[in-house]
């Protein structure tokens, strides 16, 4: 089975070249995210206080301000107690002063109905290894090219269809993981202009690639 394999040389890709992102010591660290109600509590937290800031910013950017803020740690380590001192707009607002896109505080302040599908995701694969999908731009186009679909990714059934798709690739046993690597793998390799095929651990298993060597398409010209 294609998915099998498919998970299988992302993950392993992930192991050798993920980025030492701040966060990721915090949301992997420790237990099944399950028994350990203070630990998955604790990852939860750390995943969606920085899913939420690398919302329309680039990885370089968060970590640079995760280093920013209150004493103790980044304004991300975070407790539910600590989060609740940064529940205040102002608060938040000031940590992240520069950083742009303020709606973001707001949607923390909102917590459950600032929870959209991708922050969901986020917080279910990551803090508690459920296996389910993670949807952004960097994945809809992964998939995209994978599987050689020309739809407009701007659509919402073309996006309902991706997050259905993502659902059927994610893997049981790492979830998290394996939707890091995706996003990541959109981020670092599989770029909108000039993807870097040769160093994909995709790149045998790509619709689009071998479209492209067989005939008039580009892989870029999957979104
Ligand atoms: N972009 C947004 N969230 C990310 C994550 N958890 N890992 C890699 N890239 C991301």
């Amino acid at each position: 089975d294609e998915a099998l394999v498919i998970r299988a040389s992302l993950l392993e890709w992930y192991d050798r070249n993920q980025r030492d992102l701040p966060w990721r010591r915090i949301s992997s660290n420790g237990g099944d995210g399950d028994e350990d109600e203070d630990g998955s509590e604790r990852r939860a937290y750390a995943v969606w206080v920085s899913e939420v800031m690398l919302q329309q910013t680039r990885v370089q950017t968060v970590i640079d301000y995760s280093t920013v803020g209150c004493g103790n740690g980044p304004p991300f380590v975070t407790s539910p107690a600590l989060l609740s001192r940064f529940c205040f707009l102002i608060e938040v607002n000031e940590m992240w002063a520069g950083l742009g896109y303020y709606r973001r505080a707001r949607f923390l302040l909102e917590e459950g109905q600032g929870i959209g599908d991708y922050t969901a995701g986020a917080i279910a694969s990551i803090a508690f290894k459920e296996p389910v999908p993670v949807v952004d731009g960097n994945v809809i186009r992964v998939v995209a090219r994978l599987k050689a679909i020309a739809a407009n990714p701007k659509e919402s059934a073309t996006i309902k269809n991706f997050w259905k798709l993502a659902g059927q690739l994610v893997d049981p046993s790492r979830p998290g993981d394996f939707n890091q690597a995706l996003m990541e793998l959109g981020a670092t390799v599989c770029t909108p202009l000039n993807p870097t095929c040769a160093a994909c651990p995709l790149s045998a298993y790509c619709s689009a690639l071998s479209l492209s060597k067989h005939g008039s398409v580009a892989v870029t010209d999957y979104p």
